[in-house]
């Protein structure tokens, strides 16, 4: 837990230092990972799913609403319209192959050259957490 905390940090730093273009976005940020409650949702199991169970589910938008808010808005954008220092996630595929695409960024993050550039968050938020944001992103989807 320590671990993924400091990991968290050091990805906000750099993704701070990375921050020249977004100043709104770093006015929003909460550093620390938001507990996020899903006990309203359907229990899915500890296995990793391929796919979102929770798609088009009212509540999970709801919940996924708030917790992309505290957790991912801050460097993904509000709404999840970027400002340019990460990808905008209104442009993730739809359906099986973009539920991979994200799970594997969510569970891991990404780092290259050493740089952490978003830290993982599925050992902090967990598996519910996840399809949740995913399920409020599909709704958000736009073709570019
Ligand atoms: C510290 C900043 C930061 C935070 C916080 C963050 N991300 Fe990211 N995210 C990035 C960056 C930077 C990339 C691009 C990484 C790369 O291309 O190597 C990325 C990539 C992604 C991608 C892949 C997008 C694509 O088009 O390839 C997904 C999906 C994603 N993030 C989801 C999330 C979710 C969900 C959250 C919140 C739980 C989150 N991110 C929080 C910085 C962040």
């Amino acid at each position: 837990m320590k671990n993924y905390a400091g990991r968290i940090l050091a990805g906000a730093a750099i993704a701070s230092l990375a921050l020249v273009a977004g100043p709104q976005i770093m006015a929003h940020g909460d550093v620390t990972p938001q507990a996020v409650d899903t006990s309203d949702l359907p229990d899915i199991g500890e296995a990793w799913l391929e796919e979102n169970p929770y798609s088009g589910n009212t509540r999970a938008i709801e919940i996924g609403s708030s917790a992309y808010n505290q957790n991912c808005a801050r460097c993904h954008g509000l709404e999840a319209i970027s400002g340019g220092i990460a990808p905008d996630l209104r442009y993730l595929e739809l359906g099986a192959s973009g539920d991979q695409w994200y799970m594997e960024r969510y569970r891991n993050g990404s780092s290259h050259d050493g740089k952490v550039y978003m830290p993982p968050f599925g050992d902090v938020l967990g598996q519910k957490a996840g399809w949740a944001i995913r399920a409020f992103l599909e709704t958000k989807y736009t073709e570019e």
